[in-house]
């Protein structure tokens, strides 16, 4: 697909000089006659953190799912990686393709240890890697999202919310993806877990790979955030610099509307 350059908006958006790594063009989702995603555009730049926010079901995890086609592909649109189309890929393609996420609801393997989770995502995308290189870089990815050594051995399933989303988070990125999509890591986290989760997005970025994340905690999406999408009802209503579209009166009233009933 072509892939047209973002312009700077009059608000001082980000305005790359790259060309985009990942572009979405016209996405829709419609589930039966709800428009659960509505002709949603945009790109992301390498090195970027893209945050996604917008009320409850206006459509952001249908985005995630969607772009990766877990569980299901768009209605209409086009994704594409660095200029490739995505569409005639399935699910294991696009994930070993350079497009990994995370889910909403923490997603681990209850009965497998830490480090056996991640070799399971290591061994999907280097199967012929020898079996004590796999070990190995499943202990270096969890080091990168600080997961404590002394638990790689522990059953996942019986570990806190913070460390199983921790798990996941270091599953997509044993398939090395050049962009992950992150859905609301910081849901259910205590204030100090979230600065947590916030040094690990910065850390994933810092190793290389662009974001694009979800999130309801407001505060960590402005902090780490270069540009700020906002969705509504399945369309998106602003985008641009975090500190101006969180101000914007559409997205003002989109949250109170919400709020409000
Ligand atoms: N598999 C599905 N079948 C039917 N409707 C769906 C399905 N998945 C999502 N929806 C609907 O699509 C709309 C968007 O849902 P989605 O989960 O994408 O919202 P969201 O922005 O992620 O919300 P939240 O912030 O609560 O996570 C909602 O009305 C939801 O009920
Ligand atoms: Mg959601």
């Amino acid at each position: 697909m072509k892939v047209s350059p973002l312009r700077p908006s009059a608000a001082g958006a980000f305005a790359p000089m790259s060309e985009p790594l990942l572009s979405a063009r016209g996405l829709t989702k419609h589930f039966g006659g709800l428009k659960a995603v509505d002709d949603v555009s945009f790109d992301v730049h390498p090195g970027e953190i893209l945050g996604i926010a917008g009320p409850n079901g206006s459509g952001k995890s249908t985005l995630f799912n969607i772009i990766t086609k877990v569980p299901f592909g768009p209605t209409a649109g086009e994704v594409a990686l660095d200029g490739r189309s995505l569409g005639g890929l399935g699910a294991h393609a696009i994930a070993l393709s350079g497009v990994a996420r995370t889910f909403q609801r923490e997603n681990v393997f209850a009965s497998l240890s830490a480090v056996d989770n991640v070799l399971v995502a290591v061994e999907a995308h280097a199967p012929k890697l020898q079996f004590d290189q796999q070990v190995a870089r499943a202990g270096q990815i969890l080091d990168l999202v600080g997961y404590p050594p002394t638990m790689h051995n522990m059953l996942a399933g019986g570990v806190p919310i913070f460390y199983r989303k921790q798990l996941m988070i270091a599953s997509a990125l044993a398939l090395k993806p050049r962009v992950i999509l992150m859905d609301e890591p910081a849901s259910s986290l205590t204030g100090p877990e979230i600065d947590r989760m916030r040094d690990i997005v910065l850390a994933i970025r810092a190793s290389g790979v662009t974001v694009v994340l979800i999130e309801h905690v407001l505060s960590l999406l402005m902090e780490v955030s270069d540009r700020l999408i906002v969705l509504d009802q399945g369309r998106v209503i602003a985008s641009g610099a975090p500190r101006v579209v969180i101000a914007d009166a559409k997205v003002v009233e989109a949250y109170l509307g919400v709020a409000h009933g």
